[in-house]
C-alpha cells in the first residue's frame, strides 16, 4: 500500500514536470512570436528642401514599410527640425548640421519607442547626418544604417536644385559662390558643411565644420567615431548611376576625387581613409557587413518595387 502510494506520488511529480517544461517551452514560443510581430523601428532623415511628412516623399516612404509589414504597428519616427513642415525645409538649409545632429542625439535619447534599437535610413544628406548620429550619439543604437544617395565625402558642385523651395536653393547656391569655407557661411550653411574642394584639400580640413570631423580628416583621429560606426550590423550605401546632383556620384559610395584636381576619382577601397581605417568602413567590409546598392537612374529616382525588394525585405525585417 505505502509502496503504491509512493509509486503514484513519483508518477505525479514526474507528470507535473513534464508539464511545467511544456507550459515554459509554450510561453517561451509566444514570447519569440511577440518578438517576431514586433519589428525593429525605423528612423528615417530627409533630404535637402524635403521635410520629414509630407505626403509625396517621406510619407510614402513610411506608408511603403507600413504596408510590408501588413500595417501592424511598426514604429517609424521620421525626423524634423522644427517645428512645422516649413520651418523643416528651411532649416535643411539653413541650420548648422552639428547643431542639428545634437538635436536629433537629444530627442531620440527621449523616445521611449526606440530604446532597444533602431534601423535608420537617411535620404540623400540626411545620409551623412546619420552616419554623424551613430558616431556621436548611437544611444539608442542603430542595427542597420541605410543610406540612400548620400555624400559621404561631401559635394564639389550642386548644379540642381532640388526641394520644394527653390528661392531658398538658389540663395544656398549663390552664398557657396561667395566663399564656402568663410566662417560664417560655415555656420549656417548646411551644404557649405559637407562642401569638399578636392583643389583645396588643406583649407577643406581645416575650416569646413562637419565633414572632415566626422570622416575622422583631422590629424587627431577619433576613435569613438570609429567604434561606434563599426558597431553596425549592416552600412548598405546605394548610389545612382545617373545622379546630375551629386558630384561626385561616387560620394555615394563613400569615394571622391583624388586631391588636386576635379576628374579622377578615387573609389573608398582605394582611399587612404579606408585603408588606413579611420572609420572602421575597412572592418566593416572585411567582416561583411558593407553593403554597396547601385540603382540605375537619377538622384533619389527608385521605384517603390526597388526599394521593397532591396531595401525593407534585406534590412528591416529583423
Ligand atoms: C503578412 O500577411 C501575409 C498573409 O497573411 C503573410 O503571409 C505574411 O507573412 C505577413 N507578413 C508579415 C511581415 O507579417
Ligand atoms: C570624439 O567624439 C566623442 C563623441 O562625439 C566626443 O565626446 C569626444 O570628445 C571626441 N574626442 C576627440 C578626441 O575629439
Ligand atoms: C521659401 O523660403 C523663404 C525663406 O524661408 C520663404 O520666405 C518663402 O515663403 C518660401 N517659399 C515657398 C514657396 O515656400
Ligand atoms: C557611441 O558613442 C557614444 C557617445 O560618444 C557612446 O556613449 C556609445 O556607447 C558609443 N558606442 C557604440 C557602440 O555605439
Amino acid at each position: 500500500m505505502f509502496q503504491r502510494c509512493q509509486t503514484n506520488g513519483f508518477v505525479t511529480w514526474i507528470k507535473s514536470g513534464w508539464l511545467l517544461i511544456m507550459v515554459s517551452l509554450i510561453l517561451m514560443n509566444m514570447e519569440s512570436m511577440i518578438q517576431a510581430a514586433s519589428p525593429l523601428p525605423v528612423v528615417l532623415w530627409h533630404g535637402m528642401g524635403d521635410s520629414c511628412c509630407f505626403p509625396f516623399s517621406m510619407g510614402k516612404i513610411e506608408d511603403t514599410i507600413r504596408s510590408q509589414f501588413n500595417h501592424s504597428n511598426i514604429y517609424i519616427h521620421s525626423i524634423r527640425i522644427g517645428s512645422n513642415d516649413a520651418e523643416d525645409v528651411e532649416n535643411s538649409y539653413l541650420m548648422n548640421v552639428n547643431k542639428q545632429v545634437q538635436m536629433v542625439c537629444d530627442t531620440l535619447k527621449k523616445d521611449p519607442n526606440l530604446q532597444n534599437g533602431f534601423n535608420a535610413i537617411g535620404f540623400s544628406q540626411g545620409s551623412q547626418f546619420l552616419r554623424a548620429y551613430v558616431q556621436r550619439c548611437n544611444q539608442p543604437k542603430v542595427h542597420n544604417l541605410i543610406s540612400i544617395g548620400g555624400q559621404h565625402q561631401g559635394v564639389y558642385g550642386l548644379p540642381k536644385c532640388i526641394g520644394v523651395n527653390h528661392t531658398l536653393c538658389e540663395y544656398v547656391r549663390e552664398m557657396l559662390d561667395i566663399g564656402v569655407y568663410w566662417e560664417w557661411i560655415q555656420n549656417t550653411l548646411v551644404q557649405a558643411e559637407y562642401w569638399h574642394d578636392p583643389w583645396n584639400e588643406a583649407e577643406f580640413i581645416e575650416r569646413c565644420v562637419f565633414l572632415p570631423d566626422i570622416n575622422n580628416y583631422r590629424a587627431v583621429k577619433n576613435e569613438t567615431y570609429k567604434a561606434n560606426l563599426s558597431s553596425l550590423n549592416k552600412f548598405v550605401m546605394v548610389k545612382f548611376l545617373l545622379d546630375s546632383f551629386v558630384q561626385p556620384i561616387e560620394s555615394e559610395h563613400f569615394g571622391f576625387y583624388k586631391p588636386g584636381q576635379d576628374k579622377e576619382v578615387v573609389k573608398l577601397r582605394d582611399s587612404q581613409l579606408y585603408q588606413e581605417d579611420w572609420l572602421g568602413l575597412k572592418k566593416l567590409d572585411l567582416a561583411g557587413r558593407l553593403d554597396f546598392l547601385e540603382v540605375y537612374g537619377d538622384h533619389l529616382q527608385f521605384t517603390l518595387e526597388w526599394f521593397i525588394d532591396n531595401i525593407v525585405n534585406p534590412y528591416l525585417k529583423n
